[in-house]
């Protein structure tokens, strides 16, 4: 099937070389004005100036969409989220509001292990109709890709039970998701006192099944003090590298614990969160081909100070902006609210937000050839904003603003009824 989309007042395509932008490369995004897509089988066919594209000769005969002179991007590719749970933890909540601390509410039984309860569980089908319901809502908000982890299981049968509701709701579609093994995530209450013997649960069990069963792409550890050194995380992802699954690594968050080094030396995919990121850490990763994944939702939910996001750039991290997705940290599955973030709180330009939040996004899922660009060949994933200028998307707050989405040639969600 072929379609034209024109009629596009801003045409944001990202186009540029296939590797993450860093440093001034995320400066500028270059909007084509009254721009056109020719989307041909589910790819990019065309993609620029109206006057090019309309003359390609497979245009003529094509189903016309107009975009009414509005904003039209490639769709968000979140690079971090942890959506497949059985209930969203709202007495965690409201502890936090009265003063007490994830880590304090973590201690006193809260945090990750009361959804690895709750999560062990659940029946495999109530877990994919919630996070079939959730991708929904991803869609919804402009979003095409999604990385999705696992992590609330902590056993074999649960982590795996979670990467299965990840790979039924990725195939059933429109919403795409690319799954992440964490298993190493926390240690579970069966193994307290126990760390070296889950963690062999862990590398010579969960990751191997896993992997052979064609679950996940990627391993993620959460490197912390409380949780997994250094030294456990490179036995995580050493076991990961040997089932030949990338690496990924939750980094800095609560405190320095050198989960940051261990990625850029190891060249891991992304090293996500930050915050508590030291003058080296950002420079190793400036120095590697790891991009640097903020989740500034979960700072905003959870009352921490945001990671240095100008340092990431101006040192020449590739930055990546995504939203966390989870029921303790960040309930929040809207990009546009991240990047709405990302540029009040942590002073990144618009057209950093939109580099962080799609092409560098694509590359911290190891997708950057065929996602995050609207580029002849790539996945035709784009999205319609109501909006005549993209730096209206991370302005406007509160409301996704989202017209339509299309999902690899399809349209997946539309607020209006389109003229085709
Ligand atoms: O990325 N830091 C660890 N994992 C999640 C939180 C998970 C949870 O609280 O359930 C995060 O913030
Ligand atoms: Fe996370």
């Amino acid at each position: 099937m072929r379609c034209l989309v024109v009629n596009i007042g801003q045409l944001l395509t990202m186009a540029g070389p296939d590797t993450p932008r860093r440093g001034k490369e995320m400066a500028s995004v270059h909007p084509i004005l009254d721009g056109a897509v020719l989307v041909e089988d589910g790819r990019i066919a065309a993609c620029g100036f109206k006057d090019i594209v309309l003359n390609d000769s497979r245009a003529r005969g094509s189903r016309i969409i107009d975009a009414g002179g509005r904003v039209v991007s490639p769709g968000f590719v979140d690079s971090h989220s942890h959506p497949v749970f059985a209930a969203p933890r709202l007495s965690d909540f409201e502890s936090r509001l009265q003063g007490k601390t994830y880590e304090e509410i973590a201690a006193a039984g809260g945090g990750i292990l009361s959804s690895v309860q709750k999560t062990r569980g659940a029946t495999q089908a109530a877990l994919t109709a919630g996070l079939q319901a959730r991708a929904a809502r991803f869609i919804e908000a402009g979003t095409t890709t999604l990385e999705a982890k696992s992590g609330y299981g902590l056993d074999l049968d649960t982590e795996l039970k979670m990467l299965r509701s990840i790979a039924t709701v990725g195939s059933a579609g429109p919403l795409e998701l690319v799954p992440t093994l964490l298993a190493a995530h926390a240690v579970p209450p069966e193994y307290k006192g126990k760390k070296d013997d889950y963690l062999k649960l862990v590398c010579g069990e969960i990751i191997p099944k896993a992997a052979a069963e064609g679950l996940a792409k990627f391993v993620d550890v959460f490197c912390e003090e409380g949780y997994f050194s250094v030294e456990d995380a490179e036995k995580v992802l050493a076991a990961g590298a040997k089932a030949g699954l990338k690496a990924k690594v939750h980094a800095e968050q609560i405190t320095l614990s050198g989960g940051t080094k261990l990625a850029a030396r190891l060249n891991a995919v992304s090293a996500d969160h930050l915050e508590m990121c030291e003058e080296a850490d950002i420079l190793a990763l400036a120095a590697s081909g790891t991009v640097a994944t903020l989740l500034p939702g979960s700072n905003y939910f959870l009352s921490k100070p945001y990671p240095r996001a100008r340092r990431f750039i101006d040192l020449g991290a590739a930055v990546a902006l995504a939203t966390d997705f989870n029921p303790g940290s960040c309930p929040c599955w809207d990009m546009r609210m991240i990047l709405s973030i990302a540029c009040t709180q942590m002073k990144m330009s618009p057209a950093e937000a939109w580099v962080a939040a799609t092409v560098n996004g694509a590359h911290a899922l190891g997708l950057g050839a065929t996602h995050g660009t609207l580029q002849n060949g790539k996945t035709a994933d784009l999205v319609c904003w109501d909006a005549v200028d993209f730096r209206e998307i991370p302005y406007y707050f509160g409301g996704s603003g989202v017209s339509w989405v299309m999902k690899a040639g399809a349209i997946a969600y539309s607020r209006e009824t389109l003229k085709l």
